[in-house]
């Protein structure tokens, strides 16, 4: 079983965009036995809220069903997940932080972009207070750095 946390500020764009894209991508492999999903937010602002309307519709238009409601990191989530994928240098060094706090950390604390083969861009940046495009930047890179992450894991190449 791989487990695999998206994090971002709030919980309501992102992550959970990346959290959904990335089932999306196992499902339609046949692998979503092998795998454990979920995102949160290193801030509380949004606790219990669905994703952003904006991002669910984008999402939507690309046939990418979005689940879930947002919750806070917690120190425990460096025990109970194998790679948490931070989405910007911020959320990176706020994830330092919790981790800090965990008794035993065992997850890889990676920044997304890390696993982006199509994009230069290091951070996924945040769309919440720009325009219709910045959420369609989101999937982009969502879409190039969860496909390739999947590549890598069935390549065996990932630990
Ligand atoms: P996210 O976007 O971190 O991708 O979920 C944001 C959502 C809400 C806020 C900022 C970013 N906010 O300021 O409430």
């Amino acid at each position: 079983m791989t487990r695999l946390l998206f994090v971002c500020l709030g919980n309501i764009c992102r992550s959970p965009s990346g959290e959904n894209v990335m089932r999306h991508l196992i499902e339609r492999e046949g692998l979503m036995d092998q795998f454990q999903l979920d995102s949160a937010g290193t801030s509380g602002w949004h606790i219990g809220n669905p994703p952003d309307s904006r991002m669910t519709l984008a999402a939507n238009n690309r046939g990418i069903e979005m689940l879930g409601r947002a919750r806070q990191v917690k120190p425990e989530d460096f025990e109970k997940f194998d790679w948490i994928f931070a989405m910007d240098q911020s959320n990176y060094e706020d994830l330092e932080q919790v981790r800090d706090e965990c008794k035993n950390p065992t997850a890889e604390l990676v920044l997304f972009c890390d696993f982006c083969e199509e994009h230069e861009e290091t951070e996924v940046p945040d769309p919440y207070y720009g325009g219709a495009e910045g959420f369609e930047t989101v999937l982009d890179l969502l879409e190039d750095g969860c496909s390739s992450f999947l590549r890598q894991w069935k390549e065996g190449v990932l630990t």
